[in-house]
């Protein structure tokens, strides 16, 4: 089936910021949208995301450019191919750009058609997103993990760490994984109005940290899960993301909040020992993105009994992924499309992870879309984990939706592990 046309609009993110929307309409009319999420802590090995910079339109946030380059110069190349040649197009598409970064059309640019591409060849063949990406071999649900309190870039700096998050250990499906959620999350509103500290959420819709120690961010979490009746630790984990990029400056890590300054090994060490205290199941980047000693160091002390996640670290990027894989630096890999850019690389990111034994853990970013590709795409690889931010949020509700009516479809063939995703191979 050939693309008929590609056109392309500036749409809005969850933070109402500017960013690309693809259309791709193919000759049978059939149509697929790609709609393009952006991050805020964002890693420095990223796909370069192209906004306009001209102060005087949208605080120079605009997208045009990349809207008039998808409309433009991707619309010219992918007129006329085949819709189903996913890996052909976006070679094509890598080609066209001509950079390491995607730094010429822009990533957004790119992805947005990339995406646009994968929804409009689920269309043709009239099979929802997630059994076209896949070939029908996606059957495992993700497990959640599901942020609860929001930091870091994605509350003004408010607290130092990203992403308090939990597990739903012990259930038995993915929707008993909504119910432990929906609980631990309204019991969190009680523990923090009790405590006189409630106030809206952040970012990516956990509650605004008003705390002033990182660790009472901690028994804030656990009172939580205990108030809404679970057992920390069995029946409810603890997952973090650090975020630990953000806070590396002139080598050295830095919480502001307690005013507490640490070189890579005692960084490592506060890691270990929070890992030994907690009951924390995964850690996403505990360490900063170029900092492969402390990976290895947290690695090699905590990583048979703690997922490490590394995002800023990977960025998606395959050469990086070998490079953790040859020197043992994780033992998963945070996937997020715009960092790499194309549907192909990150297909290609998440086979390599689990290639190796690794975890894939496909995420959002702090700003979404009201857009569920992820959920399809957590799907259809069987990656088993899915992050997504909070359960309050529209832009975060769409995915975790999206996979309820992802497991009405799949029915009988539906597969769920559970807790047992974590544990490594
Ligand atoms: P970002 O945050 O989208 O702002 O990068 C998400 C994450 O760090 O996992
Ligand atoms: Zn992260």
């Amino acid at each position: 089936m050939k693309i008929a046309s590609l056109d392309a609009l500036q749409i809005f993110d969850s933070r109402g910021n500017p960013t690309v929307e693809v259309l791709v309409t193919l000759e049978d009319g059939s149509a697929g949208r790609g709609l393009v999420p952006s991050g805020a802590s964002t890693g420095r090995h990223e796909a370069l995301e192209l906004r306009d910079g001209d102060p005087e339109r949208f605080r120079g946030k605009s997208v045009l450019r990349a809207v008039a380059h998808a409309r433009g110069e991707i619309a010219d190349a992918l007129a006329g191919w085949d819709v189903f040649d996913q890996a052909g197009i976006d070679a094509r598409l890598i080609e066209l750009d001509g950079t390491p970064d995607k730094s010429r059309l822009g990533a957004n640019a790119i992805l947005g058609s990339s995406m646009a591409v994968a929804n409009a060849a689920a269309a043709a063949r009239g099979v929802p997103l997630f059994e076209s990406l896949g070939g029908g071999e996606g059957t495992l649900l993700p497990l959640p993990e599901i942020q609860i309190f929001g930091g870091g870039k994605h509350a003004q700096g408010r607290i130092d760490i990203q992403d308090f998050m939990i597990v739903a250990l012990a259930a038995q499906s993915y929707e008993e994984t909504l119910e432990v959620t929906h609980n631990v999350f309204h019991a969190a509103a009680e523990v923090m109005r009790g405590r006189g500290k409630l106030a809206g959420v952040a970012d990516e819709g956990g509650y605004w940290p008003l705390f002033d120690r990182n660790e009472e961010v901690f028994d804030a979490l656990l009172a939580a899960i205990e108030h809404a009746g679970y057992t920390p630790g069995r029946e409810v984990g603890l997952s973090l993301d650090i975020a630990a990029t953000d806070l590396f400056r002139d080598g050295l890590y830095t919480l502001g909040l307690e005013k507490r300054r640490f070189d890579s090994g005692e960084f490592a060490a506060l890691m270990i020992d929070w890992v030994g205290r907690y009951p924390i199941v995964s850690i996403e980047d505990p360490m900063a993105e170029d900092d492969w000693d402390g990976w290895k160091a947290v690695g090699a002390a905590i990583g048979d009994r703690c997922q490490l996640v590394g995002d800023d670290l990977f960025t998606t990027n395959l050469a990086r992924i070998e490079r953790g894989i040859a020197e043992e630096a994780a033992n998963a890999v945070l996937i997020k499309l715009n960092q790499i850019g194309t549907v192909t690389e990150t297909l290609a990111a998440i086979h390599r992870t689990q290639a190796a034994g690794w975890r894939p853990v496909v995420s959002a970013r702090s700003g979404e879309t009201e857009d569920a590709f992820i959920a399809h795409l957590a799907v259809a690889t069987n990656a088993g984990q899915l992050k997504v931010g909070s359960f309050s949020r529209g832009e975060r509700m769409a995915k975790w939706n999206e996979v309820l009516r992802i497991r009405r479809r799949l029915g009988d063939r539906a597969r769920f592990a559970g807790a047992e995703i974590l544990r490594p191979l």
